[in-house]
């Protein structure tokens, strides 16, 4: 039975990955956040404009839970879902964690053109966009760090380097 979890900041490419992988071995994927927004039925932005930040993540530690049960999955967690609570620890135990490794530069590159959907980087300007990613990467790293492996997902910009990451993210694992 195989259970992995993706983890790393916003824009590290935990969805890209995480659904050619899921193709590529015949596993389900599951990404986090689409998972809370059907139980809830509500976008993520919604769920903190109502909830705060606390409320959101309370919901996304339950949400783990149902979805840490799922079998021959992988899962996309949030960017911020292994820094809360005991989050980590539990996947940690209940699946292998995979932290998708990207330097600064990169996450700022890919971000820009994606803010509005993520309610932590929603009408940030370029220098407070790269000033909040360099302060809370510094943050979060300590639990970034405690996954079982590493992966550098600096290169998912086309098909070829998603399918050459893919290859590489087996080789990681078969390594065990
Ligand atoms: C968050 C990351 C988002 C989402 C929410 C908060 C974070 O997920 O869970 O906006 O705290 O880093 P992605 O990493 O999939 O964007």
């Amino acid at each position: 039975m195989m259970r992995i979890f993706l983890i790393g900041f916003m824009g590290s490419g935990k969805t890209t990955l995480g659904k050619a992988f899921a193709r590529a071995m015949q596993l389900q994927f599951i990404d986090l956040d689409w998972y809370i927004e059907e139980r809830f039925h509500k976008t993520v932005q919604e769920l903190f404009a109502e909830r705060g930040e606390e409320g959101f993540r309370e919901i996304e530690r339950r949400m783990l839970h149902e979805v840490g049960e799922f079998e021959d999955v992988i899962i996309a967690a949030g960017g911020g879902t292994p820094c809360f609570f005991d989050n980590i620890q539990y996947m940690n135990r209940v699946g292998k964690t995979i932290f998708l490794d990207v330097v600064p530069e990169v996450l700022f590159r890919r971000l820009k053109i994606a803010k509005s959907k993520r309610p932590l980087l929603a009408g940030k300007d370029d220098a407070e966009l790269m000033s909040f990613i360099l302060s809370a990467l510094e943050k979060r790293k300590a639990f970034y760090e405690q996954a079982d492996y590493r992966f550098d997902a600096q290169f998912l910009e086309s098909r070829e380097q998603i399918a050459d990451s893919v290859a590489a993210m087996k080789n990681l694992l078969d390594k065990e």
